[in-house]
């Protein structure tokens, strides 16, 4: 989503604020701008990628202090008008601005009736007139923005830099903003992932923080003024950057790096003598565990399944009531916090909004929330302050594919640990660690032969709808498939539960309609068999995922083996193949595989 890049210092600025929105560009966009200072403010924007802005950028753009912004619209159409940075009407200071203005159209309409024109239809264009307003009425800037920002109701990860004064000011509010100290220069962004290549030396904003940075250093204090106590961090993990190797497309490099990251993840937390799950980062005893009445996992789109399937485990395993809620309904549903519950918010990028929002929803209640994050250091992950890193490594496609699978483990561990408080015995989960020690070389040899991925394909590609069955744990793995089907490839899937299917979606089959079954070798296949028999009746062609040498295989039109394994643990197995029918289905059909349309990996707007 929209990432933002800033400099001041002594080399020349436009280039690397295009190598910086460059790093961002995994987090999904559809425009790009940057601004440079040399006398004057000089912006340039564009819809589309940075390689469209690159081309109509002058060869040479003098100037060492710059802003710029890669933007996923939300208020106003993908134009080069609505691209930022944004401009006063006097081009005297330049604006980039992530977050939501809730209180936009009172804003505009002051703005309007003081005769100010707006050229955008953005929310955040207001942000630019309004600190001009101050400084002509000879506010000093940060006392302009400080004034601005107290008047908006909404959040911000906002730069504005000004053409009659050497200096960036930040400012910060639900939307990440990094600072970033080297030799005579100082940087700014959204994405530690932008800053990495020139400092580890970092500070995070705190909403609520505004900074001035300069060359020689940066000053953070409150927006309602005083003194902030946000210091300087060392990242600790830079991933570097991706490249794409001998594959095509990041989504099948990543897919294929499963076995690998699923290694990485479980390596060292599971403690074979005592049979138990390794969580150290969760910093929670025994007796806490033993006294949580219920557990209740949040996420959004990918990381909700990951949740689903968590929440069964910890249940089956733990005898524990647990939940998994959608992260953008829990603050509006009011939730009941109850404080001796534990609440986990999983997400891979850990800047998802809506997750965040139910962090501090948590929070304000009192509640314990620990977090389940790929990136280091990400807000969630700072927020929380105790949790679990998946180490996944770095997730470029916008698809989620490998940290559902590292998601799903760390779960599967936290369910051992606490079911070990209970009545679990060391002896089953001496068992179900053997089982899953064998996880990533069973997942490496799956995707040796991956099975008729192809014939799926052609079976899908051309559908009006595809549905995704499954029962038990296998039920949010036919929601994930349908999901990963959608986004890459633009096919409308449904997912159900397999026995809710005859009440109601079985409306939509019709000969030759694709129905892709999940149905590993466990407690539910045969209840999951009679499904497979009341769509074929209707015409329905089967894709069946099955358990290598399963007789079930015959219940296929076209079916697709994977090891077997403890059922537990299936969900591991039975997600890659639908992984793989999305991104075949995706190339056959012309999408763009990495980014599909519409979507940002890193969604920083509830
Ligand atoms: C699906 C996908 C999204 C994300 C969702 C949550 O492929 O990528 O549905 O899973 O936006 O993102 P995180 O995990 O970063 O909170």
């Amino acid at each position: 989503m929209c990432g933002i890049f800033g400099y001041i210092g002594v080399k020349s600025a436009a280039p690397l604020l295009v190598e910086g929105l460059r790093r961002m560009e995994y987090r999904g966009y559809d425009s790009t701008g940057i601004a440079v200072l040399n006398g004057e403010i000089q912006v340039h924007k564009k819809v589309g990628k940075v390689n469209d802005l690159k081309k109509i950028l002058p060869k040479v753009i003098k100037g060492n202090c710059g802003i710029s912004h890669t933007r996923w619209a939300t208020h106003g159409g993908v134009t080069d008008e609505n691209a930022h940075p944004h401009l006063n009407e006097t081009s005297s200071l330049a604006i980039v601005h992530n977050g939501i203005i809730d209180n936009v159209r009172l804003l505009r309409k002051k703005l309007e009736s003081k005769g100010i024109e707006l050229v955008s239809e953005t929310d955040s264009e207001v942000l630019a007139h309004m600190i001009s307003i101050g400084l002509d009425s000879g506010q000093e800037p940060i006392e302009a923005v400080r004034q601005t920002l107290r008047k908006v109701v909404g959040t911000w990860g906002l730069c504005v830099m000004f053409k009659e004064h050497d200096m960036i000011i930040c400012a910060a509010n639900g939307s990440p903003l990094i600072l970033g100290q080297g030799d005579g220069e100082s940087f700014v962004a959204s994405d530690p992932h932008a800053l990495t290549p020139h400092t580890q030396s970092v500070s995070f904003l705190e909403d609520g923080d505004i900074a001035i940075i300069r060359r020689g250093g940066f000053k953070i204090s409150r927006l309602e003024g005083g003194s902030s106590s946000t210091g300087i961090t060392i990242l600790e993990e830079e991933w570097g950057e991706a490249d794409l190797g001998d594959y095509p497309h990041y989504m099948i490099k990543e897919i294929h790096e499963q076995p690998e990251a699923l290694r990485r993840c479980i390596s060292g937390r599971l403690d074979y003598a005592n049979g138990n799950g390794k969580l150290g980062g969760l910093r929670l005893d025994s007796a806490t565990l033993r006294a949580t009445p219920h557990v209740r996992l949040i996420g959004c789109g990918t990381a909700l399944n990951a949740c689903k399937v968590g929440r069964l485990a910890i249940e089956k395993l733990a005898r524990v009531p647990a939940m998994a809620h959608v992260a953008s309904e829990f603050r509006y549903n009011d939730p009941v916090v109850d404080q001796l519950g534990l609440h986990f918010a999983v997400s891979q990028s850990g800047e998802t909004a809506d997750t965040l929002s139910a962090i501090k929803e948590i929070k304000l209640k009192g509640g314990l929330v620990f977090g389940i994050i790929n990136v280091v250091g990400s807000t969630i992950a700072r927020l929380c302050g105790r949790g679990v890193y998946i180490h996944s490594g770095p997730e470029q496609a916008v698809a989620s594919t490998k940290a559902f699978t590292n998601m799903v483990a760390s779960l599967l561990i936290f369910a051992l640990r606490l079911g070990r408080t209970r009545s679990f015995s060391r002896a089953k989960g001496r068992k179900i660690i053997d089982e899953f020690k064998k996880m990533p070389d069973r997942l490496e040899k799956y995707l040796e032969d991956p099975g008729p991925i192809m014939e799926a394909v052609d079976a899908v590609k051309n559908a009006k709808s595809v549905l995704f069955l499954g029962r038990g744990l296998s039920s949010p793995v036919a929601s994930e498939g349908a999901l990963k089907l959608m986004e890459v490839a633009y096919i409308p899937c449904l997912s159900y539960p397999a026995g809710e299917m005859k009440h109601g979606p079985i409306a939509l089959l019709e000969e030759g309609s694709p129905v892709v079954v999940i149905a590993p070798d466990d407690e539910m296949k045969e209840k999951t068999v009679a499904s497979i028999h009341e769509c074929r009746a209707r015409g329905a062609r089967i894709i069946l995922i099955h358990a290598e040498g399963d007789e079930i295989a015959s219940e296929g039109d076209i079916s697709i083996a994977v090891p077997r394994c403890d059922p537990l643990l299936t969900p591991l197995l039975t997600v890659i193949p639908t992984q793989l029918i999305a991104y075949h289905a995706g190339l056959a059909l012309g999408c763009d595989v990495d980014r599909p349309r519409n979507l940002a990996k890193s969604v920083t707007v509830e």
